[in-house]
């Protein structure tokens, strides 16, 4: 059985508000009795990109779970790189392959430099296939990104989604064993398929979406943060338990 974490958004600022959010998450798994076999965190971990703030998310999102972060559309390549990651690697998609419990975690850079919309490069589709074709049919495979590659029925979110999405619908469909889509980037937690695989948004930490039928298609940033749990039972069904953090 696998248990993940499943953390997004939390767009560290150097301010006080976005570090409380983000600790009090990481204190609520860090103290948890069981080891969890990682923590995802699935993309705006700064809000504006400066190396300071990846310095305060270091910090912050140390974890005695293995921790992995993939970057957003507020996560700028290159300070991500330097202060999270420790190695320059320039501006190109910050793609990473992770293993945990016997799964692999194969992180997509969907962010496209100085915009807020998504997009896979060819590279990291190209990179993406390389993942799959290596691991073997049997090991369960989770493809992680920022941008949800589906509208989800909130205008301002749909707008800034990722695009081109075709190709990586046709790429899972020749693996059976990725067993979902994980993303953030529409901070509400959230439910649907892609590829007819799970796709499963993890809520956001700094502020959650308001839907058009609510408040209006916004942020609100009175609700709680929250998290996701995925378990991968060895009968390979997916669960997934949304966890509201006080
Ligand atoms: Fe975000
Ligand atoms: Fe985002």
């Amino acid at each position: 059985m696998i248990v993940l974490a499943h953390v997004s958004d939390t767009h560290l600022d150097g301010g006080d508000r976005s570090a409380e959010r983000a600790a009090r998450v990481m204190a609520y798994l860090n103290e948890l009795p069981q080891p969890l076999d990682a923590v995802l965190i699935t993309g705006d971990i700064a809000d504006h990109g400066l190396p300071a703030e990846y310095h305060q998310a270091k910090t912050i999102l140390a974890s005695r779970h293995p921790v992995f972060t993939c970057p957003g559309n507020h996560d700028v390549r290159e300070a991500f790189r330097a202060v999270l990651l420790g190695h320059d690697g320039g501006e190109g998609p910050i793609n990473q392959v992770h293993g945990a419990a016997g799964a692999v975690f194969a992180l997509c850079d969907s962010s496209i430099p100085g915009r807020h919309d998504g997009f896979l490069t060819d590279d990291t589709i190209a990179w993406l296939e390389a993942v799959l074709a290596e691991t073997p049919e049997r090991t369960p495979v989770f493809v992680c990104f920022h941008h949800p590659p589906v509208m989800l029925h909130s205008p301002f979110i749909d707008e800034i989604r990722q695009y081109g999405e075709q190709r990586l619908a046709d790429l899972i469909a020749r693996h059976p064993n990725v067993m979902a889509t994980l993303c953030g980037h529409a901070h509400t937690a959230a439910a649907t398929t892609f590829a007819s695989r799970p796709l499963l948004v993890a809520p956001g930490v700094v502020s959650t979406l308001s839907l058009p039928w609510e408040r209006g298609d916004d942020l609100d940033y009175e609700l709680p943060p929250a998290i996701a749990f995925h378990v991968l039972d060895d009968d390979l069904r997916l669960t997934t338990h949304y966890r509201v953090v006080p």
